[in-house]
């Protein structure tokens, strides 16, 4: 169910009820132009809607000239193709018949991409009988899903080659744990190691006469290695189009851009209880803190402290006044955008848009 804004085109920011998420659109623009000009037209860029679960964020990526988006899950991508994107990779595995027949279902109104890494995978795909593009998830040092490079995707790659409806489209190759290294150099040394993954198995399957059309991959935190490597043809960030407070932690410098905050959490000051303490009306369920707690925007002497549920403790000084709006910065803006039913687009303090988190929630 989708819940009623909490503001109106028109508004001026002060007038927004709270707890709100709010998109800066100058800076949100900005990010998107941002990565085009580092990447150029080296590789295809296929932005993540896990981060924004948008539809009007995935056209606007796709205005910008990514190819189309990825998500994590059925339910999300049914939600971007109901929204009218025409290009899905799910990337990730599916498993289970109600979900490869919604995965079926959807193949018939949307280009649809899924990983595999097993051959079990493989089966209940072909039987199917949908038109799908299958990715082989490579382990590259994420230890997450995927199938050791080499012989066993080539295993694989030769049990994809013989169904019918399904497309060998290439190679899933993604690094999560580098993208929060904060260190430049070691971020770059991990994707080298998984460079040389992608490179072997490739090499592996051109001596097996397979080709491989698109090793796709890559985040916020590192695309540039990737695309720096010569080995991906597709790369994925999420984040850059918000970049968290988490992510700002990086080391940030060439040939990685920098990106602006774009995503903040409006929050209110409901209590003064204490002279350098202020409690506002956002706390765990407004702002994720798996990622530590939010920052403050613009505010030097000000420190979110701790959250509780409802709650959140800002603690500094100048103290804000009872009935202060602030701005948030969240820890972790994937799981901080799955708390909202919208986006509060706001240009230079006014607000212009409001656009719809329909995959919110989509789990399955
Ligand atoms: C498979 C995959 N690709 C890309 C991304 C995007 O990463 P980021 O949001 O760090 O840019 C993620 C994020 O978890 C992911 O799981």
């Amino acid at each position: 169910m989708i819940r009623r804004p909490p503001a109106a085109a028109g508004q001026r920011l002060e007038e927004v009820d709270t707890p709100a998420l709010v998109l800066d659109l100058d800076a949100f623009e900005a990010n998107l132009a941002t990565l085009n000009r580092a990447v150029g037209a080296r590789v295809r860029v296929r932005a993540h809607a896990k981060t924004h679960k948008c539809p009007d964020i995935a056209q606007r990526q796709i205005a910008a000239g990514a190819v189309g988006v990825c998500c994590q899950k059925v339910s999300e991508a049914e939600a971007l193709v109901d929204g009218g994107v025409r290009d899905v990779l799910v990337s990730n595995e599916i498993v289970g018949a109600p979900k490869i027949a919604r995965l079926a279902e959807l193949s018939g109104r949307a280009r649809i991409g899924v990983c595999v890494d097993n051959t079990e995978n493989v089966k209940p795909l072909k039987d199917s009988g949908a038109r799908l593009d299958v990715y082989i998830e490579l382990e590259v040092g994420m230890a997450r899903c995927g199938v050791a490079p080499g012989a066993p995707a080539l295993a694989l790659a030769k049990e994809i080659l013989k169904a019918p409806n399904l497309r060998l489209a290439g190679l899933h190759a993604y690094h999560g744990r580098a993208q929060h290294v904060r260190s430049m150099a070691e971020r770059k040394a991990s994707i080298d190691r998984a460079a040389q993954a992608v490179v072997s198995t490739k090499a592996l399957f051109k001596q097996h006469g397979i080709d491989t059309p698109i090793v796709t991959g890559a985040g916020s935190g590192t695309f540039m290695f990737e695309v720096e490597s010569g080995a991906w043809d597709e790369i994925q960030p999420g984040s850059y189009v918000f970049m968290d407070a988490d992510y700002a932690r990086n080391e940030w410098a060439a040939p990685l851009p920098r990106f602006q905050h774009a995503l903040f959490v409006l929050a209110t000051v409901m209590s003064r209880p204490r002279p350098q303490v202020a409690i506002v009306d956002a706390g765990l369920k407004a702002s994720s803190v798996d990622s530590g707690m939010p920052g403050l925007w613009q505010r030097p002497g000000l420190t979110y402290t701790h959250a509780s549920d409802e709650h959140g403790w800002v603690e500094g000084s100048p103290a804000p006044a009872l009935g202060e709006k602030l701005l948030l910065v969240p820890g972790h803006c994937d799981p901080t955008v799955n708390l909202y039913d919208w986006y509060v687009c706001v240009r230079r303090g006014i607000v212009e848009e409001l656009w719809p988190i329909s995959a919110r929630g989509a789990l399955t």
